[in-house]
């Protein structure tokens, strides 16, 4: 039985080197897919005043705020979500910036779930926000992007699936049924929490918002492909060829009270997991955080970590690709083998100027038997290792892969070194 102190709290998580080389590579990944769309990256506190949640956001993520009152009496949270603090970002600077912005960011957030399958307590997200431009030609832009990211992640459509909505139908179907703006955010509740808690449940939610179930469940069931209101935005798919990753469903309406027109989730296609990202289009958060100084139309999505380690681990290539990534990350270059202690001096000073290099170099830090230097310098991946004993100006380099030996001079050393690297290395 492990003592207390020996455990994270329920919901979060250590990473030890291995796995968090391989979120590294995702996360590099990302913000080189991020740039090539023009993103630049952005970052921002962690913790925000409880306020701005408790406006922006919507009930269902207040109740799940991490808070606490400081020293100066302020009400503080942890925050859940960047939206609302980018959202503030830019309405602060919203004459200077250069439009559209497109940023993007990688951080931790916070949200007291339940711990279950995909969902932890501390989680990251990697959040990417367009403000400036509204319309399909921007909704579909973002979504390239959500696409973009996740095949960079080894995923493809046989993997994922983009499902799509507009918030603005549901609003119109709300019209209809005579409902307020109260009515038709309670309408949206009940939408999104369609299959995931009882019917009885949903029923009793979409009466007290003042809808028909059986007129919801109805207009539900029309056919996605014959809505008009999806139409542009499909077109603007069609034409980036991505069309096979995009599935339109008016059941996604998304949980956050900030959306107002285009709303997206990402899932795995085996419909196994949590979702994988979310996002949508928020025209009236800045206004809202600004009261009303800044008033741009505003897209994003936040992908999580956790969903989308799980999906890449259960599919054996995405899997494969970003383990031959983070065992690279983790390898040493050359390891030194000091044969004769007399060398000491000389090896460290060619580990000075090669680490400088970049080069990934290590030496034992005290005496050792060459025997087990050498065990050391395979199993830290290293490339080659060099002997530096009595033959002293000789050197010999060792290819541990071959088991090729190279017989040099310490003149030629370096260089030596650097054409066999950067050989094998294929240009790192
Ligand atoms: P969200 O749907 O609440 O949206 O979260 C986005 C993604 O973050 C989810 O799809 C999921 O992958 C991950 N996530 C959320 N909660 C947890 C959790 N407890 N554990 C693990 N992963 C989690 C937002 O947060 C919006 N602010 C996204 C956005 C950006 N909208 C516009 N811009």
């Amino acid at each position: 039985m492990l003592g207390r102190l020996m455990k994270t709290l329920p919901g979060f998580r250590d990473f030890y080197p291995e796995e968090q080389a391989r979120r590294r590579v995702l996360f590099d990944r990302w913000a080189a897919v991020a740039r090539a769309h023009g993103f630049a990256e952005i970052d921002a506190p962690t913790v925000e005043p409880l306020e701005l949640y408790r406006k922006k956001s919507g009930d269902e993520l207040v109740g799940q705020l991490f808070s606490f009152t400081d020293r100066g009496e302020r009400e503080i949270a942890l925050r859940p979500e960047l939206t609302p603090t980018v959202a503030r970002m830019v309405a602060a600077r919203h004459r200077e910036l250069r439009r559209p912005v497109r940023w993007f960011s990688l951080g931790s957030f916070f949200r007291l779930e339940r711990p279950q399958r995909g969902r932890t307590r501390e989680f990251c997200q990697f959040n990417c926000d367009m403000f400036g431009v509204s319309g399909p030609g921007a909704d579909a832009e973002m979504i390239a992007l959500l696409i973009a990211l996740l095949r960079a992640a080894g995923l493809g459509a046989e993997d994922f699936a983009v499902r799509v909505s507009d918030r603005a139908i549901w609003n119109d179907f709300g019209a209809r049924a005579g409902l307020d703006e109260a009515g038709v955010a309670a309408l949206l509740q009940a939408v999104d929490k369609l299959g995931r808690e009882p019917a009885e449940r949903t029923d009793a939610r979409l009466r007290e918002a003042g809808v028909n179930p059986a007129e919801a469940r109805a207009f539900l069931e029309e056919p996605a492909e014959e809505e008009p209101a999806f139409a542009p935005l499909r077109a603007e798919i069609a034409q980036r060829g991505l069309g096979d990753f995009v599935v339109f469903d008016r059941s996604v309406v998304r949980g956050l009270a900030y959306y107002t027109g285009v709303v997206f989730e990402a899932f795995d296609r085996k419909g196994e997991l949590r979702a994988i990202a979310g996002g949508g289009r928020y025209d009236g958060l800045l206004a809202k955080v600004s009261d009303g100084a800044a008033d741009l139309p505003a897209a994003g999505f936040a992908i999580g970590d956790v969903v989308i380690m799980e999906l890449i681990a259960g599919n054996a290539r995405a899997a494969a690709s970003l383990e031959a990534e983070a065992g690279r990350l983790l390898a040493g270059d050359v390891y030194l083998v000091i044969a004769d202690e007399t060398a000491r001096a000389r090896a460290l000073e060619l580990a000075t100027s090669l680490r400088a290099a970049g080069v990934r170099t290590d030496f034992p830090l005290r005496p050792e038997k060459v025997g087990r230097q050498f065990q050391t310098a395979e199993q830290s991946g290293c490339r080659l290792a060099v002997v530096f004993g009595a033959e002293w100006p000789e050197v010999r380099i060792k290819v541990l892969a071959t088991r090729e030996e190279i017989v040099t001079s310490a003149e030629a050393l370096r260089g030596r070194l650097e054409e066999l690297l950067g050989a094998r290395a294929g240009g790192r």
